[in-house]
């Protein structure tokens, strides 16, 4: 079927950062424009905002109500992410705006990298590739660099969905135990993994390695405080592929300064870009500029899933990855 004169397509603003390929699909369909950078996506709302109907954000970009009133006939925000924090749920929903985003497609790049974070801190990867490249390394020597052993050791995963699910299945097959802390109960995978669901302080009580699989809302802003970190146990080992701001990072500095935990792996940071000052210095650390979801093949995914619910929301027909709805 032909595509119908430009001028009379829907038009689409889509982050210009967003793989090409999968989007070339929407070029049939709609009037795509893409922006490099925030001053170019307002330039552009100057311009021809009333017009726009579907926005492709990625999460740097922040969908509030004052962005959303600029744009009066938008029918849908395809965030490329699955966390949405960034998109205000509260002020879409009231607009009548679809908000979808990207689940499934990044959750074994997510969870493989998470497990990259807990490996590099157990067996000390940045501590011994330093001495290895120094030229000083003495050789071989019985005491040297010694971590810890994941066989046998308890994985505490906080939140049990997709992502912590997968996290927890590699951490089966490592031969630890896994306790989760998650709103759902998970009875299948707990007699398949041997998993067990336990309240927060009693799993972070119990872990030796605890990993954050969280989203970030009201109620999990801060959630590792320093009244919670002060429950893990000395040498565990805390790791987060979620979203920086549910760890209190001032808290966490002074319990590693402290010596009241063996090490943290953080993708994510809670002033993105910036990284906490004392993280950032800690030989306690390992950090990763939110790398979660990104290998090749991830990403053109999250991209297809943008462009399959940007095309679905035009069609009149529902999108396939809507976000839940905020609660009343
Ligand atoms: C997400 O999707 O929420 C990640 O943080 C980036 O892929």
């Amino acid at each position: 079927m032909e595509a119908p004169p430009k001028e009379e397509r829907p038009l689409l603003l889509v982050d210009g950062s967003i793989p090409d390929g999968p989007l070339e699909a929407l070029d049939q369909v709609a009037e795509v424009v893409r922006f490099a950078d925030e001053t170019e996506l307002d330039r552009f709302i100057r311009r021809r905002g009333e017009k726009v109907v579907g926005l492709g954000a990625q999460l740097t970009t922040a969908v509030d109500d004052a962005l959303l009133a600029r744009l009066p006939a938008l029918r849908i925000v395809a965030d490329y992410a699955v966390g949405y924090d960034n998109v205000d749920l509260e002020a879409a929903a009231r607009r009548g705006v679809v908000v979808t985003h990207t689940p499934d497609v990044l959750t074994d790049a997510t969870a493989d990298l998470t497990w990259a974070l807990i490996l590099a801190v157990a067996r000390r990867l940045l501590e011994g590739d330093a001495v290895a490249r120094s030229g000083e390394w003495g050789g071989w020597h019985p005491r040297q660099l010694l971590g810890k052993e994941l066989t046998g050791s308890t994985l505490a995963i906080l939140g049990m969905g997709r992502i912590g699910e997968a996290v927890a299945r590699r951490g089966h097959a490592f031969g630890m135990r896994i306790v989760y802390w998650s709103r759902s109960a998970r009875p299948a995978l707990d007699r398949e993994l041997g998993a067990q669901q336990l309240e927060l302080k009693e799993a972070l009580g119990a872990a030796d390695v605890v990993s954050v699989h969280l989203p970030l809302t009201d109620e999990t802003r801060r959630l590792l405080d320093a009244e919670r970190l002060a429950l893990l146990k000395s040498d565990a080992i805390l790791v987060n592929t979620a979203r920086g701001p549910i760890i209190d990072e001032n808290a966490l500095a002074d319990a590693l300064e402290g010596e009241r935990l063996m090490g943290a792996g953080l993708d994510v940071h809670a002033e993105e870009p910036a990284v906490h000052p004392r993280l950032a210095t800690s030989e306690r650390t390992i950090l990763l500029p939110h790398l979660g979801s990104a290998t090749i093949a991830t990403r053109e995914r999250m991209a297809e899933v943008v462009a399959r619910n940007l095309v679905a929301v035009l069609r009149g027909d529902p999108a396939p990855n809507p976000v839940p709805a905020p609660s009343p």
